[in-house]
């Protein structure tokens, strides 16, 4: 019977709390509870509801890392355009390159609807301040590594971001539906490089191997620390921002992958990889976390050259932001003062 009550009050104070607003001051415990029952009921937030500081910050934090992995991500692979080795294949490099610039995009803008400033946003990156992902250090070597990120990279955010769909915050949730139908895209057309590269000539076939080795070990690591030693987990999961724990979406990767390499006859380079009847999964063998860690702090092959393109292009692009601002600002003017603007021009 309480409970029952406690129910009608909250789906009361959760839909009609407009009406009440002006008459009554809600206390922070009320509003934390509307909010939690609001996500245990799995309807989403969004940006005007009332929310935890907590819950607006981890999310601010998760977004922009995840936009600013989207853009520093075209540069790996942007860096093979000039050279992919047909008209085809540098149509759809190209096509996956300007897809990451647009889910960087559609992030920030999803982190701007929580109050974050955008040019905020990509200070903290180019200062060092904030993180992304750290497979993006690695270097790009030889042409099958367009291969092995399409399949591996992209293939271990789609397991990561598969989840993201069902996320708790509505623009961030609604922003990755659209960002998976094309990361499935990216994962595609880089299994399909790496069937052209496996089953071609040895010299084709040894490259694609070269790749697999490399960027194993590194896409293993973008599902972050183990589950023991992840900070955030709980509190996120509490809040249904993630729904898998690291631990469980490596395994997903991991039991989905294997078998693509084994059709592809190459090698995952992992003396440790056995299938286990009794789990039902795969065993794999130990993660180096010394790498990964020095990568996070910036010590990663490519990292100074990766903050360093990108400050550039921010750079770069300064008069096309202040083109922008100017013609809003003109924009504005005319919607203010229709006749002096006529009178002006
Ligand atoms: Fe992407
Ligand atoms: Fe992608």
């Amino acid at each position: 019977m309480f409970a029952t009550l406690i129910k009608i009050r909250l789906h009361l104070q959760r839909n009609f709390c407009f009406l009440l607003q002006p008459y009554q001051i809600m206390t922070s415990v009320n509003l934390e509870a509307i909010f939690q029952s609001k996500i245990d009921d799995e309807v989403k937030i969004e940006p005007k509801d009332w929310m935890p500081d907590a819950y607006r910050k981890t999310l601010i934090r998760q977004i922009s890392q995840h936009a600013h992995s989207e853009i520093v991500g075209m540069l790996p692979e942007g860096n093979w355009i000039t050279r992919a080795p047909s008209l085809r294949r540098k149509l759809i490099l190209l096509a996956k390159v300007q897809d990451e610039a647009g889910h960087g995009l559609y992030l920030y803008s999803a982190a701007e609807t929580l109050g974050a400033d955008r040019d905020e946003l990509v200070q903290q990156l180019l200062t060092g301040k904030a993180k992304y992902s750290s497979i993006f250090n690695y270097p790009t070597l030889n042409w099958a590594d367009i291969g092995a990120i399409g399949w591996l990279v992209d293939g271990a955010a789609i397991t990561n971001q598969v989840m993201l769909t069902r996320t708790s915050y509505g623009p961030y949730a609604r922003a990755m539906v659209r960002i998976c139908k094309e990361e499935s895209f990216h994962q595609r057309q880089g299994y399909e490089l790496m069937m052209a590269m496996s089953f071609g000539s040895p010299e084709q076939k040894a490259m694609a191997q070269d790749a697999l080795n490399r960027w194993w070990w590194p896409a293993l690591m973008m599902f972050g620390p183990h589950d023991s030693e992840s900070t955030h987990s709980d509190q996120a999961s509490k809040w249904k921002i993630k729904r898998k724990s690291n631990d469980e979406l490596r395994q997903n990767f991991v039991d989905v992958t294997v078998p693509q390499a084994e059709y592809l006859g190459l090698t995952v380079p992992d003396p440790d990889l056995r299938w286990n009847e009794e789990r039902g999964h795969y065993d794999f063998g130990k993660i180096n976390w010394d790498e990964f860690w020095n990568v996070v702090k910036g010590n990663g092959p490519c990292n100074r050259q990766r903050i360093q393109a990108r400050t550039k292009a921010y750079e770069d692009g300064a008069w096309v932001r202040e083109a922008a601002m100017a013609h809003a600002e003109k924009k504005e003017q005319r919607k203010l003062q229709p006749e002096a603007a006529v009178k002006a021009a």
